[in-house]
Order: C-alpha cells, then structure tokens, then sequence
C-alpha cells in the first residue's frame, strides 16, 4: 500500500490482512508507516494482522499495490518510483476532489481521471482503478462489514478479472468490471456526489447495482 497511513490505505491494509494477506504498510516515513501498523494492532488486538511497516518504495514489492494518496502527490510519487512498480499491479482508489466553499466538488485532471494518469505514468506496469467509494472510517472496522459493490476498471480485462477477484476475497463486497480506465473518469467524479450525501444524512453510503449477477 503506497498511502498507507491515511485512512483509505489503512481500511484496506486491515481489511486484506484480516483474511490472511500480508501487507506493507507504506509511507513517505518508515516511522509513520511503523505508527500506523502499531495503532491498527492496537484497536484489533484479537486478529493476528500480518502488517509490515515500510517506505513506500517497500511496498512496490508487493503483488498487488494499492495507491491510496491525495490526488496532487500522485505525479511526484510515481515519478520517483516508477521503476520499482514496473511489471506490478498497480490499483488506484485515488480520487481528484477539491474543496468548493462548504462543498467536497470533483476535479477533473488534464487526463481525465487520475487512474489514467496513473497508467500514463506507469507505462511498464498494469494499472486498475477501484475501492473509489468505500467510506473509509466504516470500512476499517472489521466487525461491520460494508455491502456494497466496487467498481474496477482496467485497461486489459484480465486485469480487471484479478482485481474483481480480489475484491470478492473481502466480506460484503462484490467486484464488478466496470470497463476501460476511460470509465474512471465518471467513477472518481461520484465520489464527490456520495460524499455530499453523506454529510447530508450523517450516511456512509455505498453503491449498489440492480440487475447484475457475476460469478
Ligand atoms: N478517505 C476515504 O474515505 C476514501 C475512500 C475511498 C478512496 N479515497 C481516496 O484515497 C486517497 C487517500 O485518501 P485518504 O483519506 O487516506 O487521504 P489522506 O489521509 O489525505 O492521505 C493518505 C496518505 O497519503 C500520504 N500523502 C499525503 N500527501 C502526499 C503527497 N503530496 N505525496 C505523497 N503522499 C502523500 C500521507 O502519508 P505519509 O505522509 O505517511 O506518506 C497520507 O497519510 C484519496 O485520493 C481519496 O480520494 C478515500
């Protein structure tokens, strides 16, 4: 998990590890990441987590590796580790958002979606887009499992088939390909709308599609 100690990236660490995963933990700070993994052993002292601190360059050693950072730092980060991630999954939960007054607005970056400038800046690597609309605070707690559809986008639906298996492993989800990352434009986009709702009803919304059945 490059992000790992914000709290998207920290949902998914936990959520993976709670079915057995190992994760590295990443971050800018070794020290953060090791915080972050001795705060997540704390609040679930009954699960064995297998959660590793590390930087982020650690974490591009994974299999699979999720970016989970802030919109404006993503051209710098992969920049400086473009090399480690070549020939990895790379999957992007990184929505564009801004602040507008009281309002969370979308942002759309010159290429259109932050999961194709992720795949601009990793041409070497197999790049996907998922987990965008996960309310990360409700997620990250393992004795409530969300039910809610995620959807995934990649460039090669092989890529897209892995990631909607990976997403199937976790309780209450329930992967569905979604199309190339040209998609993903409309995806991080909504994000900002099922935000607006949550603060509107106090809500940790989630998706649902009618009407489709997989598996
Ligand atoms: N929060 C949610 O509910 C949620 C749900 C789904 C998707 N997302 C998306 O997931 C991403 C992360 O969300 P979050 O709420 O976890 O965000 P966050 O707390 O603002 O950031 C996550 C981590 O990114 C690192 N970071 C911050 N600025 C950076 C920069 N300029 N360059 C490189 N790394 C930087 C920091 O880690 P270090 O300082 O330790 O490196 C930080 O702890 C966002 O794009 C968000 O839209 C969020």
């Amino acid at each position: 998990m490059i992000g790992a100690t914000g709290p998207a990236g920290q949902a998914v660490a936990v959520q993976y590890a709670a079915i057995g995963e190992r994760v590295v933990v990443g971050s800018r700070s070794a020290e953060r990441a090791a915080a972050t993994v001795g705060e997540l052993r704390e609040r679930w002292p009954g699960r064995d987590l297998d959660l590793v601190a590390g930087d982020n360059r650690a974490a591009c050693e994974a299999d699979v590796v999720v970016l989970a950072m802030p919109w404006e730092g993503v051209p710098g980060t992969l920049a400086d580790l473009s090399d480690a991630l070549r020939g990895r999954l790379v999957v992007s939960m990184v929505n564009a958002l801004a602040k507008w007054g009281r309002y969370v607005v979308p942002v759309v970056p010159p290429t259109g979606s932050v999961s194709a400038a992720v795949a601009l800046a990793l041409p070497e690597s197999r790049v996907a887009g998922a987990f965008h609309h996960l309310p990360a605070g409700a997620w990250a707690d393992l004795d409530h499992p969300l039910e809610a559809d995620v959807l995934v986008v990649a460039e090669r639906r092989a890529d897209a088939r892995e990631v909607v298996a990976l997403v199937d492993r976790l309780p209450g989800l329930r992967g569905v390909d979604a199309g190339n990352l040209a998609n993903a434009a409309g995806i991080e986009a909504l994000t900002a709308t099922l935000v607006g709702i949550n603060v509107r009803y106090k809500a940790h919304a989630t998706l649902r599609l009618g009407g489709v059945e997989h598996g």
